[in-house]
């Protein structure tokens, strides 16, 4: 059972999705992809903007019939990427934010030029609230680049999940492919990977041929592990 963990398909609550017709597309192209279970994590940035739950939630109904109209064999669960601030933790702990199917464990992501302490710190402080960290787009982060043990320490001591996007996967495949990724791949160390998909155009999902492409460079066991096994033990 494929899983796309990072999704922004819920339209009119952040920059993914416009509109129903959007979602209804995107919803479309994840099963055509042969996903099966897609967790709705649309930004959210607490202490910053209240997260948008009326409308969220008003939204995923709508998009539950439109799988019903359509046929699809999709499952929906509710999740939100959190931008890391000084509040993150506490608002996550309380469900100010949605975690990953309301379970004990969020989708967290950095601003590119975040430095090792702020991740640590943040990895801390989900840790000690008991929630466990899934680190959006691991590829994004200036400083886990210049030490790739970083990698290692984030796994080992704060029990971070790593996600890769797709598109870096698949990029990773070509000669000038990203040599982080490439490395973090081979070493076994990415954990999920995931759309990220905000549109059907130039970031739609593309599970189904990272799946082909991980399956052929790393073996039917990591393309598994990545796309149904670990983020089916996170969201059930
Ligand atoms: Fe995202």
């Amino acid at each position: 059972m494929i899983v796309d963990m990072h999704t922004h398909i819920v339209y009119g609550v952040d920059d993914g999705a416009k509109d129903l017709d959007m979602s209804r597309a995107m919803l479309k192209r994840a099963a055509e992809n042969g996903v099966q279970v897609i967790c709705c994590t649309s930004h959210s940035t607490p202490g910053h903007a209240a997260f948008p739950w009326d409308d969220y939630l008003a939204h995923l109904e709508v998009m539950g019939q439109v799988i019903l109209e359509e046929k699809l064999p999709l499952t929906l669960l509710t999740g939100s990427e959190i931008l890391y601030t000084d509040d993150a933790a506490d608002m996550a702990r309380r469900g100010d934010v949605p975690t990953l199917a309301g379970k004990n464990a969020v989708l967290v992501e950095f601003l590119p030029i975040t430095d090792w302490g702020q991740i640590t710190r943040a990895a801390r402080e989900f840790s000690t609230r008991g929630l466990q960290m899934v680190c959006a787009h691991v590829e994004r982060y200036h400083c886990l680049h210049e030490d790739m043990d970083r990698l290692y320490e984030l796994k080992e001591e704060y029990g971070v999940i790593l996600q890769m996007n797709c598109s870096t996967i698949l990029r990773a495949g070509g000669l000038m492919g990203d040599k982080f990724a490439k490395k973090a791949l081979k070493s076994g160390l990415i954990d999920i990977a995931a759309s990220d998909a905000h549109n059907v155009t130039e970031r739609a999902c593309n599970i189904g041929q990272c799946r082909t492409f991980l399956q052929k460079h790393y073996g039917e066991e990591t393309a598994r592990r990545l796309l149904e096994d670990t983020p089916q033990s996170i969201l059930f």
